[in-house]
């Protein structure tokens, strides 16, 4: 399905999100406090906006993700490995950092992929997930539903895939809440597990490190 919709996915995100993913994305480098030139592997990359923009920060981003198209499309990642986030080809404690944006709810086995990220992840290595989420109340919430269940899966039928942008609002109901995915994490190896909504609900963040 990535593959499909790879060409016009940047176009049609920026659309969904009015663009805001890129101060969310920014926000979410700079809480992974690690210093300059730090490895970090960006997991389910896609074209790479959260690989640039650790580039962009200073790290030394490695993307990998399970489409090849999606990595095809995302010609500026300098490097990129095709893989499954539930496997990953890499030595254990091999990263600084893992950073992993809007792609949690498309894994099918989410507690191997925090395997594999703490596997990955030095001793003291930091992590930093984005994931959508739905405002808790009020108006807000009223048009997230509208614009995420209805005005997306139009827009991506006009100018991408008609099933793929069916598909992604509908994604989330594989998504557990966020108190059992800190506790996936802890029970992973990660310790201050910190979760926060972003911009009313309309995302949200995982933060943590490696234990000791
Ligand atoms: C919604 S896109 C997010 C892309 C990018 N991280 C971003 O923030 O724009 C979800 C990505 O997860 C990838 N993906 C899905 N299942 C995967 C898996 N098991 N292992 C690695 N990547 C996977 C898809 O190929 C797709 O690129």
């Amino acid at each position: 399905m990535f593959d499909a919709i790879a060409s016009r996915y940047e176009f049609v995100n920026k659309l969904m999100t009015f663009g805001l993913d890129v101060r969310w994305r920014r926000r979410a480098v700079l809480d992974l406090r690690l210093p300059p030139a730090s490895i970090v592997l960006d997991i389910a990359a896609g074209t790479g906006d959260f690989t640039r923009e650790l580039a962009r920060q200073g790290q030394q981003p490695v993307a990998t993700d399970l489409s090849y198209g999606m990595l095809r499309a995302g010609r500026s990642m300098r490097h990129r490995v095709q893989a499954d986030a539930s496997r990953l080809p890499f030595l254990d404690a091999s990263f600084d950092g893992i950073t992993c944006g809007y792609a949690l709810r498309n894994f099918t086995d989410l507690a191997a992929a925090f395997g594999e990220m703490a596997r990955v992840t030095r001793q003291g290595g930091r992590l930093s997930l984005l994931e959508v989420s739905e405002p808790e109340t009020g108006l807000l919430r009223t048009g997230f539903r509208i614009w995420f269940r209805r005005v997306v899966p139009f827009i991506g039928s006009l100018v991408s895939d008609r099933a793929a942008y069916h598909y992604l609002p509908q994604s989330t109901a594989y998504l557990p809440d966020a108190k059992e995915i800190v506790r996936m994490l802890n029970q992973s190896g990660f310790t201050a597990v910190n979760h926060r909504r972003v911009m009313g609900g309309l995302s949200q963040q995982f933060i943590a490190t490696r234990s000791r």
